[in-house]
Order: structure tokens, then sequence, then C-alpha cells
């Protein structure tokens, strides 16, 4: 199957097709013309730092979903960050860290913010300049070098769960072959196959028998690796196993900035087991269990912002930890509602939580966290 990428790739090279493309994402509003992205912005209140932020202070920001001209994604991070930026009187300038000269220009900043994208390049071109950016020049990150560190690399953040002995799905991560084929020896199948990054499920496998896991083990520790969905990555020298958890029905996606919380219920499609990617959502209250977990999660963690997905096995009526990520797909002012009313959680110890209401856009929420007592 072709990613979204790629396909936006072949869309994007023939310009009657591009022209197309735009138009149906304008009118389906996942493309908005510049002009009018306040009108989208606007359905949230402003976000204002409870102490204004010292005058020298300036900020680089790196533009992401800005592909297309005169448009911007309605998923971008970077107009709500710039809002943020605006309203609170902070300095800042576009900063492009993609360019040659994107450490010179550094100079100018004291902070950089970055909506990485999810795709494995991007992480690998982020996690080497936000090391020279945090560790060398002592620039202040968002994405941090630790956050970065284990965004979208599930091989990295099995490593945290395991260190924090935070409840993940079991997970067995290993870069010997004997290693692998003595663990598929005596596992009980099905078990869940990952890549280490990949998103929206592209990267998930059911394998049925330990003839399906010993060929995918030899292609990983082939001269070339095995295939992935990323035409430009194979799955080298590594394997990622999971149990699979077969009596869950959702995913459970809570956020947690600061001590507010949001969150929803999302459900594969009939006859399919992967709720990622899917597009079913439902927007309920949560149970205080997996908001604590998702709370405990992100303090390990030590990120500004983390949603951490949740399955729930009617077995053992326990969560478990799928992946956490420091950045989602952002579609709406209103991740958490109860009875149809947009709101979060606010948490007062653990246990214990308050609905209040409100919209908010969670990247400025971020912000106001990266930024207070600046
Ligand atoms: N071990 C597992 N057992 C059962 N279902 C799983 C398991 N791991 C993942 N899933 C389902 O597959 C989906 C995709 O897995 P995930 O690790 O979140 O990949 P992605 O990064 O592509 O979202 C999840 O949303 C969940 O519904
Ligand atoms: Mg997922």
């Amino acid at each position: 199957m072709l990613s979204r990428t790629q396909i936006k790739d072949i869309v994007f090279s023939i310009p009657i097709l591009k022209k197309y493309y735009t138009k149906k994402r304008v009118a389906n509003g996942s493309l908005i013309p510049l002009n009018e992205i306040h009108t989208v912005l606007d359905v949230a209140p402003n976000v204002y730092l409870e102490k204004p932020i010292s005058l020298n202070l300036k900020v680089g920001l790196v533009k992401d979903g800005h592909e297309y001209e005169g448009f911007v994604k309605a998923r971008a991070y970077y107009p709500k960050y710039e809002r943020f930026l605006r309203n609170n009187n902070i300095a800042f300038a576009y900063y492009d860290i993609f360019a040659h000269d994107w450490q010179v220009k550094a100079r100018d900043f004291d902070v950089v913010i970055w909506h990485t994208e999810s795709d494995p390049s991007t992480q690998d071109i982020a996690t080497n300049k936000i090391y020279v950016l945090e560790k060398l020049m002592g620039k202040k990150c968002l994405p941090s070098f630790d956050e970065i560190w284990s965004y979208e690399d599930k091989i990295n953040a099995h490593y945290l769960y395991k260190h924090y002995n935070l409840p993940e799905i079991p997970t067995f991560v290993t870069h010997s072959k004997r290693d692998a084929i003595a663990y598929v020896n005596k596992v009980k199948f099905p078990i869940i196959s990952k890549l280490a990054t990949g998103s929206s499920s592209f990267g998930v496998v059911k394998l049925k028998d330990k003839n399906a896991a010993v060929r995918l083990i030899n292609e990983s520790f082939s001269f070339k690796g095995a295939k992935t969905y990323f035409p430009f990555q194979r799955q080298k020298n590594y394997l990622l196993f999971q149990e699979f958890i077969e009596d869950a029905t959702f995913d459970l996606r809570i956020m947690v900035v600061g001590d507010k919380l949001f969150g929803y219920y999302r459900y594969p499609n009939a006859g399919d087991f992967k709720a990622s990617g899917a597009g079913n959502y439902e927007r309920k209250e949560i149970p205080s269990q997996a908001l604590d977990l998702a709370f405990k999660v992100r303090e390990k963690f030590q990120s500004v912002f983390l949603a951490t997905d949740l399955l729930f096995s009617q077995k053992t009526q326990k969560y478990y930890i799928i992946e956490s990520s420091i950045f989602i797909g952002i579609d709406t002012s209103a991740q958490l509602k109860l009875n149809n009313v947009p709101g979060y959680y606010r948490r007062i110890s653990e246990g214990n939580y308050t609905f209040n209401k409100g919209k908010f856009w969670v990247q400025e929420l971020a912000l106001n966290e990266l930024l207070k007592g600046k």
C-alpha cells in the first residue's frame, strides 16, 4: 500500500494534479488559505503567560505544513505557536532549520520551536541538529534533545518504559538474530511486529505463526534488511515484537500538559485490530486510573506535552501503554468532551481530577509550559 507521503509525492510532481488536490483539501478543511487562518484559530481563546517574559528573549520558529504556497495545513502547529508568541509579546522570527546556514542563524535565537514531522528522515535531522543547538549552543529547544530522542522511536520509548517500570504492552526488542529465533521458538502466536518508526498503523503487522516471524527475522538480519513502507529506509538488524492483546476493543489517547489532561477514544474498523489511522473517534469520560497512568508517563519522560495511547485488556482489567508522542495530529481545539462539552481534566492529586470547560489549542498550552518563568 502506498503511504500518504508517497501519494503526495506523485501528486505534487504533476501541476494539474497538485492544483486539483489543493482545491479538494481546501474544500474539506484540511488546508486553509493563509489569510483565513485567524478564523480557524479564533475558535479557542488566547493563552497568556501568568508573568510576562523577559524582554530580550528571541524565538526561532520553524514552519511546518506550509508546502502549499498561499495555504497552510489545518494540522500545522506553527500558526498556533505564532499566535501564542504574538499575544505574549515574545519576539520571534521564522527559522529555516533545513538550510546550510542553520548554525549561523541559530546565534540570533535563545529558543527554537519546531514541530518535527514524524518520518524517520526528519527525526534523524532533528535529533542531530537539536543536539548541537541544545548541548553545544545552550539553546532551549522544543522538542528538547530528550524529547526528540524517544519521539517516533518505539525502540527508545521501550527502553524508557522498561527503565521506569511503566506498564507497556509486553514487548521484546532485540538486535541479535539468535535471540530473536529463541524468542519465536517459545512465544505463543499470533504476535505483533512493529517498525521502530511508523504512524497510522503502517508499520504494524500481526504475524500469525512462527514461519512468518522467522521470515521477517531472516530479512531483518540480511545484508539489505527488510523493506518498509518508507522507500528510503529498511528494517535492519532489529526486531520489535509484542504480545497481541486480543481482547482490547479501543485505544485511549490521553494528552498531558501541565496539570491539564485531554483525551479521546479511537476504534479499529470492523475486522481489524488497529485503531491508529482508522479515523474512528469518540470523545467522552476517561477513568482516573488511565489519567493517572498517562500523567506518570509524562512525568518520567519529562516532556512539556505528551500524548500516551493506552489499550485496555478485558481479561487482566489493566491498561497497557501502546506508545507516547510529543506531537500528534491536532484537528480541533476540543480535544476532550464530556457530554459534548469541550474542556479538560485538571489534576488535583493522584486519582482526583475535576472537569473544567473550555477550548484550547494544546500547542499554546505546551508553549505556556515551556516558557513560563523564563
Ligand atoms: N500489541 C498489540 N496488541 C493489540 N493491538 C495493538 C498492539 N499494538 C498496537 N495495536 C493496535 O495497532 C495500532 C497501531 O499501533 P501503534 O504502535 O500505535 O502504531 P502507530 O505508531 O502506527 O500508531 C494501535 O492504535 C492499536 O489499536
Ligand atoms: Mg499509535
